[in-house]
């Protein structure tokens, strides 16, 4: 599974962490940047990291600043992106499951590099329930149109 990663310089550290576990693991690990912890801006990498998503180049993403909030408030602005800022395995869980959530938004300074790597994990690994959920989220995505 190709999977898209991207981080501001908040979030970079753990970026590195993450995507060495990931690769570690199989996954292809498409990497948008950041490189280094120079101050850069989060929705340019939110950006990178949704466009990959919505063509397809990547099944999902990953996003990583200092709270996971910025990344998630910027990349829901695309269409047919569904980010959802994680800090616990049963939303990691929950948000694969019932909202069909294509990218995984984290903080590196309210996160620890093992407990990132499980919720991530369990993110890639579960898969949306469909059903009465599939109806929720068309009609989540509705409201893009508006
Ligand atoms: C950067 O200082 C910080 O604001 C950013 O990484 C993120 O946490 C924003 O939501």
């Amino acid at each position: 599974m190709k999977i898209a990663i991207g981080s501001d310089h908040a979030g970079y550290s753990l970026k590195e962490v993450v995507k060495a576990h990931l690769a570690e693991e199989g996954y292809e690990m498409c990497d948008k940047g950041t490189h280094d912890t120079r101050s850069c801006h989060y929705p340019v990498y939110a950006e990178a990291v949704g466009k990959a998503v919505q063509s397809g180049e990547a099944e999902l993403g990953i996003l990583i600043c200092g709270t996971g909030i910025g990344m998630s408030m910027a990349a829901n602005k695309m269409k047919g992106i569904r980010a959802a800022a994680v800090s616990d395995c049963f939303t990691a869980e929950a948000t694969r499951k019932h909202n069909n959530a294509n990218i995984l938004c984290m903080g590196e300074r309210t996160l620890g590099p093992g407990l990132a790597c499980r919720i991530a994990d369990i993110f890639l690994t579960t898969a949306f329930e469909g059903g009465r959920h599939q109806t929720r989220v068309d009609m989540m995505m509705e409201l893009e149109r508006q």
